[in-house]
């Protein structure tokens, strides 16, 4: 589907964020988000301080904007053990240390959306995520009215684990966030259908075991 907006085909491709991003990453994040980023924030994204992100560009841009971004993601590694989702985590000290990733922010430009480009971001994220192999899961979180991107994260299979009041404060005003998680390398919620399916088959096992203990006592006391 080509955006009416865009007079060309655009040609959409993904790259690591440069020092020259700079400008245009701040210019699109006071541009689509309702909260105001430190200077330092994008400083260090663009220099790969602490951060990990993506770009997203049309090479097909006419008047030297081909390498100018249309869309970002950024995103940080934290601590499994120290998070805010670690109940949310099976948690295997035996593994030793594990992280997340979580993503701070992602956005992509009037004219470029319904293209797939945050589904081709997201994905980048984690794979990264994937390919770390003490990463347990990537999340992150969402203001409550954002429906394009909930509508986002549910399509990719992000799981809301969590409804957060007033977590953000927006000119003075508070608003709820939703907190979506997505597990990988085999991760899983300590409530996953899965552990319930094994718990369930476990307690059938064990009544089993303690009916059948129960007659063979009843029947060994007849035989006396
Ligand atoms: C959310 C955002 C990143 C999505 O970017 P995008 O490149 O348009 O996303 P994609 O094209 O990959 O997917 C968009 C999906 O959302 C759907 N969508 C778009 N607008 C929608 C709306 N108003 N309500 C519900 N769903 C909507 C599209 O139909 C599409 O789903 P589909 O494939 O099932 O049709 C973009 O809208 C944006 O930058 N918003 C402002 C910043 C923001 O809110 N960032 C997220 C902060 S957590």
């Amino acid at each position: 589907m080509v955006n009416p907006e865009i007079s060309h085909h655009p040609t959409i491709c993904y790259r690591s964020m440069h020092p020259s991003d700079l400008e245009i990453l701040e210019q699109i994040h006071s541009d689509v988000f309702p909260i105001r980023y430190e200077s330092e924030f994008f400083q260090n994204v663009v220099n790969g301080r602490d951060f990990v992100s993506w770009a997203a560009v049309d090479r097909s841009r006419p008047n030297g904007q081909s390498d100018e971004l249309i869309g970002f993601v950024t995103a940080r590694i934290v601590t499994a053990k120290d998070s805010e989702i670690a109940d949310l985590l099976r948690y295997d000290p035996s593994k030793g240390h594990q992280s997340l990733v979580y993503i701070l922010t992602l956005g992509v430009v009037d004219a470029y959306r319904n293209l797939g480009i945050a589904t081709a971001l997201i994905h980048e994220v984690i794979k990264y995520a994937s390919s770390i192999a003490v990463c347990r899961a990537v999340y992150l979180h969402v203001i409550s009215y954002n429906n394009p991107a909930i509508h986002l994260y549910k399509k990719m299979s992000f799981k809301c684990v969590r409804r957060l009041h007033g977590f953000y404060l927006i000119n003075g005003q508070h608003y709820d966030s939703y907190l979506f998680i997505y597990y990988v390398n085999g991760s899983q919620s300590p409530c996953s259908p899965l552990v319930l399916v094994t718990f369930l088959v476990t307690c059938m096992k064990t009544g089993i075991k303690t009916v059948a203990a129960k007659l063979r006592k009843n029947e060994e006391k007849m035989v006396k």
